[in-house]
Parts: C-alpha cells; sequence; structure tokens
C-alpha cells in the first residue's frame, strides 16, 4: 500500500544547492551564507550568488521590455496587480535572456503605479523600480526583495520546477509559480495582516479579539510556517528593516511598536490554542508594515512579494533544466472500482 504524506509534508523532491531552510534552528542560508550577513547586497550581487552564473545587465533588460510592457497597460486597471504581472509576462516576445523576466516584472510593477515612468539603465534595478514607481525608502525595498528572493522548496517554488520539468520554458515556469504564490497560504498574506492589525487597533480588548478568532476556527495571519518550528529568521531582518525606515518615518516607528506588542500577544494566544504546534511569527507579518511604509497599497504586496522572489524561482529552473528529470508523482487511488474485470 503506497503510504501519502498530506500537502507533501516531509518529503524531500531534489538535491539543491541554493538554499538550507532549517526549521528547527531558525536558519535560513543561501549558497552557504546566512541570510542574515547578505543584507548589505545588492539585487544584482544577489542575482549573481544564487544563480552563480553570470546576470545580464538588468538597466538593459528594463529598457529592452518597457516599451512591450507600456503596450498592455491599457488593461492593467482591470487585473489584480498580481494577475497583472502575468499578464504583461506573457505580452513580451519570447527571450533566452533571464534578465528580462526580472526587469518585465519589475517593470510592470513600476508602470501599473506610474505608467509614464521610464526606466534609466545606469541606475541599480532597485533604485530604478523604485522611482519608476514613485515609491520612498528605496533602500527597505532592496532589504526587502534580499530578504525573500529565496527559501527552498516552497509551493511556489515547487510549481515552477514542476513546469520547467516538463520543458515548458522559462516563462510558463514563472506565469505558474505568479499563480501558486498569490493565495492567503502562501504570499497573500501581508494585506490581510494590516487588515488584522487595524482591527486590532479599534479594538478595546486585543487578546479577547485573538481568542474569538481562534474559536472561530480562523487563521491569525503571518503567524505559522510549513517548515519553520520557531521563529520565521526572516521576521528579525524585515523588523530590523523597519526600524531603519522608521528612523525617517515616526508613524511607523509607533505603528511598529503597536504590531511588536500584537505579536507577544497573537504567539502566546496561539501557544495556549494549539500546544502540540508550535505558531510563530513568519515572513509575512514585518513584511506588511514595510510595504505600506515604502509606500505600497495593500493590493499590491503581493506582487511586490514576486519581484523579489523571481530570482529564486529562476535560480531553480536554471537547476531543474540541469537535472532534467520530468516531475510526475504518483497518486493513490481510493475511489471505486469496476465491479468486474
Ligand atoms: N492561525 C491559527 N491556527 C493556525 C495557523 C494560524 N496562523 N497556522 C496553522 N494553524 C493551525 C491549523 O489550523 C492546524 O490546526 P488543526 O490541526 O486543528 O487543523 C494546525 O495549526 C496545523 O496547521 P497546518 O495547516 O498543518 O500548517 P501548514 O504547515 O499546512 O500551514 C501555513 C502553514 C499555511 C503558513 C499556516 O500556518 C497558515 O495558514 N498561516 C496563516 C497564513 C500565513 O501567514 N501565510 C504566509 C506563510 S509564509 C509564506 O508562504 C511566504
Amino acid at each position: 500500500m503506497q503510504t501519502v504524506s498530506s500537502g507533501l509534508e516531509g518529503v524531500c523532491v531534489a538535491d539543491s544547492h541554493i538554499s538550507l531552510v532549517d526549521g528547527q534552528a531558525g536558519r535560513l542560508i543561501l549558497r552557504g551564507v546566512h541570510l542574515r550577513d547578505l543584507g548589505d547586497k545588492s539585487f544584482e550581487e544577489l542575482a549573481q550568488i544564487l544563480w552563480e552564473v553570470p546576470v545580464e545587465n538588468l538597466g538593459e533588460a528594463r529598457v529592452r521590455v518597457t516599451p512591450w510592457i507600456r503596450e498592455a497597460l491599457p488593461l492593467a486597471g482591470e487585473l489584480a496587480p498580481i494577475e497583472w504581472l502575468r499578464f504583461a509576462l506573457d505580452r513580451l516576445p519570447d527571450s533566452k535572456n533571464s534578465a528580462d523576466w526580472v526587469a518585465a516584472l519589475g517593470v510592470a510593477l513600476a508602470l501599473r503605479r506610474n505608467p509614464k515612468a521610464q526606466p534609466d539603465p545606469e541606475a541599480d534595478h532597485v533604485s530604478d523600480i523604485a522611482r519608476m514607481a514613485g515609491l520612498q525608502w528605496p533602500d527597505g525595498l532592496r532589504r526587502y526583495w534580499v530578504c525573500v528572493a529565496e527559501h527552498g522548496m516552497n509551493a511556489s517554488t515547487f510549481t515552477a520546477r514542476v513546469v520547467a520539468s516538463t520543458r515548458a520554458g522559462q516563462r510558463a515556469a514563472l506565469s505558474a509559480a505568479l499563480g501558486a504564490l498569490q493565495g492567503p497560504l502562501h504570499g497573500g498574506a501581508p494585506g490581510p495582516v494590516l487588515d488584522m492589525l487595524d482591527e486590532l487597533q479599534q479594538a478595546t480588548d486585543p487578546a479577547a479579539w485573538f481568542a474569538d478568532k481562534l474559536a472561530r476556527g480562523e487563521r491569525l495571519m503571518g503567524f505559522g510556517h510549513r517548515i519553520y518550528r520557531v521563529r520565521d529568521p526572516r521576521a528579525d531582518v524585515l523588523r530590523e528593516a523597519c526600524q531603519k525606515v522608521s528612523e525617517h518615518l515616526p508613524e511607523l516607528a509607533e505603528r511598529l511598536r503597536f504590531a511588536e506588542k500584537m505579536e507577544r500577544l497573537a504567539t502566546a494566544t496561539l501557544a495556549a490554542h494549539k500546544p502540540g504546534r508550535v505558531l510563530q511569527t513568519n515572513v509575512e507579518y514585518y513584511t506588511a508594515l514595510l510595504l505600506e511604509a515604502i509606500g505600497f497599497e495593500r493590493e499590491e504586496f503581493t506582487a511586490v512579494f514576486a519581484c523579489g522572489r523571481v530570482l529564486g524561482w529562476l535560480a531553480h529552473i536554471f537547476e531543474q533544466e540541469r537535472e532534467g528529470r520530468l516531475i510526475r508523482p504518483e497518486v493513490r487511488y481510493v475511489g471505486p472500482m469496476p465491479t468486474e474485470d
């Protein structure tokens, strides 16, 4: 009898040289380096580390893809930001240059906010996208994208690898990954985290608010993780990024203090609610505060995540292309059988 692992929990699907997500120790290691030691890297330097192949000039790629994306812009308003990224990717001519896909996602994000913006090929990727998108604190965006660029065999990365394994090409693999990312159990959580904090700010008794929510069988957004049995190390990296940005933004400093207080209350309530399961803060909690402070709208958060995670998706797509084997698991049939053979 075949054994089934619900949600593929504990199933190892590949050997990878890209990252180690150490759920017991709460460590994230990218190509042999702790995430916390990569905090000063530029987006381009991180791409070089993750891809281990020379990265084509992202500035030239932004210039190359912009006219294609601008042409598609009239339809952007009809789509959610993450759907717009997928659509923009589909409008590009086919390319053998992976930098084009990275550039396209950033440019699509920026042009949706500011349709007349022009890329500057001399600028670094993050500064240019932040300027085009009319955002403040580009260093906050750089810290965010470096933090979330890669994270093992998460649902969207696995999706990208499955599609890459069919040899459908990089665009198809990235498009599928965007779809997987948008769900609230994966990359769609930070918007709801802010909704939750807003409600808590109005609540007379936040502890009772948390308890009621759990009693109704709902989940607290920004908490829990499939792999981490301790606090997600990215939560600390992003809380520090919030602290840096809050040096310029007093309103963020105040929101951060409130969020830290609510985090302590939430983890204590979750511990009492589910004593057998460690439910700690995940990456999405402080993502929400940081992206709001930088100037993004809630509905854009998942698309912003995608524009950073694309580096990790491509690293895995390259590895899968080298591996070359079709990913094709089995399913245990538990349905009826014909009465006669
Ligand atoms: N709030 C309340 N209860 C929770 C939470 C939570 N945030 N997370 C898990 N639980 C409970 C589940 O209801 C389940 O209870 P049950 O056994 O009584 O059914 C138990 O803990 C185990 O949960 P699983 O669903 O098995 O955990 P899994 O590993 O499948 O899910 C996930 C991980 C999806 C992140 C989950 O913790 C969750 O839904 N969190 C809230 C959404 C969120 O923050 N998502 C962002 C994740 S980070 C990222 O992908 C970038």
